[in-house]
């Protein structure tokens, strides 16, 4: 057996609290295999081809059964105290699973979800004893949150490995060593592969091992490698508080669900976060509510398949309500049953704070009953914004992606969404140069983009990801240059009708949240509006309606109404009207 498995069978026992030492006694000797070959653990594989496994088998066929054994039992009397010296206990001690003020700087990469799995590992360090760092060179422990997603998010985190290799090997023997560690969805892609390839990396951590942090820090502290990459089929960190990065935010993110069942055959993401859970309502409504008390403006609900949200924890029975999926729509897993869904997690969220609004990301087309598209039309606090991934224009394509669905049930979803939600603003993701991408497919993608003139767009090339369905069934056949030229023209099409999308809000005034100055100018602000557009506006005076019409400058967290003015595929720029609230917002064109 390798060092990592041990540590991996270790965690197993981790998982269920007093069994901590036996995780600490496995690392521990396997570790010491670690400089012999692996063919000299003793797997059972090996004693049956020694031939031991034959022996054994005939000495338990003749050996005591389990009856001898229950007869020959009896408690055993109580020994009396004796002066012996007790060896010392093979576990962690609580002092040791202390982070002992050590520094901790966090860097995290990819996608939201990363940066609320930054806030959730950041929150169980802090209660562990670690105090957090903003400068690199003052910290005892650099953790990297990562993503998978693409081949080059991975290469972005090798060379950064690859830097920090300089900082370790020139740390002052005066201070404790430096240590370092991989979080979330590179360390479960590539396991143990990343602790062969940087040897200067200290822990592994996958999405799911979070809470095992302080114990991986605390063995790391010996000298040796430690690795947790177990997926689990139930953790949400429901009573992980998230400590914000930036305390001063109006916005938070709120993880509601983790993991994916779907399966699209590009997607690693299955892979490196596991099945779909959803956390409990209880869960997120009390993390709602302490946000409002603290003041914050906007909620996002979080998580890789939003809408698919589905909370079993308080059914009793199973009501066996089929799911109602979007029209022309399908699912690669059996259908589901049952729980609390997302419209009415929505419902709830959208009551507890009138002035906070609500968003959520990112969901999946498939998911979207008219309930959910009447409760955003219906509450003045969830925005009017649906972010709406379609990958690709053309219906080849999406079957080979395993979409579940084709170009024309997903144009019919816009129309439906466009009629139930008059104004909504609609984003979404497009992969160019899937295999066998045709440039018929590509022109049915330009041409999906005119056809629906996104707000905004996320757009990438293909990047072929080991594990996933289109690496082992189909061919990455697409060249480099071919994918980046389809790549441009996708992008080029996008900002074009972006901005004739944007365009129409010229004249009109719209109601921004205040996030802080503009990062061009110090004499501009910035904001979003409803839509999530960025809007900058000039930090003048303005008349503060909510107190009696004072003169006040707009400060983060702030309702806003801006007279837009002028407009691109990316921003709205505009002048300040007043300040407002929520509900009192009269923004209109
Ligand atoms: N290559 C390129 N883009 C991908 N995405 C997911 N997997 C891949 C891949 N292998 C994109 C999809 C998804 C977004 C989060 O990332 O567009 O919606
Ligand atoms: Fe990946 Fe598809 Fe799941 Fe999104 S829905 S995370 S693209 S498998």
């Amino acid at each position: 057996m390798r060092p990592l498995q041990c540590v991996l069978r270790a965690q197993r026992c981790l998982r269920r609290g007093p069994l901590a030492s036996v995780s600490w006694l496995l690392l521990r000797t396997c570790r010491a295999h670690s400089s012999v070959p692996s063919s000299a653990c003793p797997r059972p594989e090996r004693q049956q081809e020694d031939g031991v496994w034959k022996d054994f088998s005939s000495r338990l066929a003749t050996g005591p059964t389990f009856q001898d054994f229950l007869r020959s039992a009896s408690v055993p009397p109580e020994k009396p105290s004796s002066p012996e010296v007790e060896d010392p206990p093979p576990y962690l001690t609580v002092d040791e699973l202390s982070g002992r003020q050590r520094k901790v700087y966090l860097e995290t990469y990819g996608c939201q979800m990363n940066v609320n799995d930054t806030e959730i590992a950041w929150s169980i360090l802090q209660k562990s004893g670690y105090l957090r760092t903003s400068h690199l060179q003052e910290a005892d422990v650099i953790l990297l949150v990562t993503c998978s997603i693409r081949e080059k998010a991975e290469q972005t985190i090798w060379n950064r490995l690859h830097q920090l290799k300089s900082l370790k090997s020139k740390r002052l023997r005066s201070r404790v060593p430096l240590r370092i560690g991989i979080l979330g969805c590179m360390a479960e892609r590539l396991k143990e592969e990343i602790l062969n390839r940087e040897k200067m990396v200290d822990i592994l951590a996958g999405p799911d091992a979070y809470r095992d942090l302080p114990r991986l820090l605390a063995v790391a502290e010996s000298g040796q490698q430690a690795a947790n990459v177990l997926l689990s089929l139930d953790e949400t960190y429901a009573d992980v508080m998230p400590v914000q990065t930036n305390p001063s935010a109006a916005s938070a993110f709120v993880s509601i669900m983790r993991g994916c069942d779907n399966m699209c055959s590009y997607c690693i993401v299955p892979f490196t976060r596991g099945r779909e859970r959803s956390r409990p309502i209880a869960s997120i409504l009390e993390e709602v509510r302490k946000l409002s008390e603290q003041g914050l403006k906007e909620v996002t609900l979080l998580g890789q398949n939003v809408n698919s949200f589905r909370d079993n924890s308080e059914v009793h029975f199973n009501n066996a309500v089929s799911t109602n999926l979007s029209r022309g729509f399908s699912t690669n897993y059996k259908a589901k049953q049952g729980g609390l869904r997302f419209a009415h997690l929505l419902d709830q969220v959208s009551r507890i704070d009138p002035e906070m609004r609500i968003r959520f990301t990112s969901p999946h087309p498939k998911d979207f009953p008219d309930e959910v598209l009447q409760l955003i039309h219906e509450r003045d606090n969830i925005c009017k914004q649906i972010h709406l991934p379609a990958q690709s224009g053309s219906s080849r394509v999406l079957e080979a992606m395993r979409r579940g669905y084709s170009r024309e049930a997903y144009v019919e979803l816009i129309q439906h969404i466009r009629e139930s939600i008059p104004g909504v603003s609609l984003s979404s993701d497009f992969i160019a140069g899937f295999c066998g991408e045709t440039e018929e497919d590509h022109l049915q993608t330009v041409s999906l983009l005119r056809e629906v003139q996104y707000n905004i767009g996320f757009l990438f090339a293909y990047s072929m990801r080991q594990k996933t369905r289109a690496y082992h069934r189909l061919k990455d056949n697409i060249p480099e240059e071919v994918k980046l030229r389809r790549l441009e023209e996708l992008i080029t099409v996008f900002r074009e009708e972006a901005t004739k999308a944007n365009k129409s809000f010229v004249g009109c005034t719209q109601l921004v949240l205040v996030e802080g100055p503009s990062k061009r100018s110090a004499a501009d602000l910035c904001g979003r509006n409803d839509g999530n557009l960025k809007v900058i506006f000039p930090d003048v005076e303005m008349e503060d309606v909510t107190d009696s019409g004072l003169r006040v400058r707009a400060q983060p967290g702030d309702y806003v109404l801006v007279k837009i003015t002028s407009a691109s595929s990316q921003t709205l720029k505009g002048h300040v009207l007043r300040k407002t609230t929520l509900k009192d917002s009269t923004a209109h064109c």
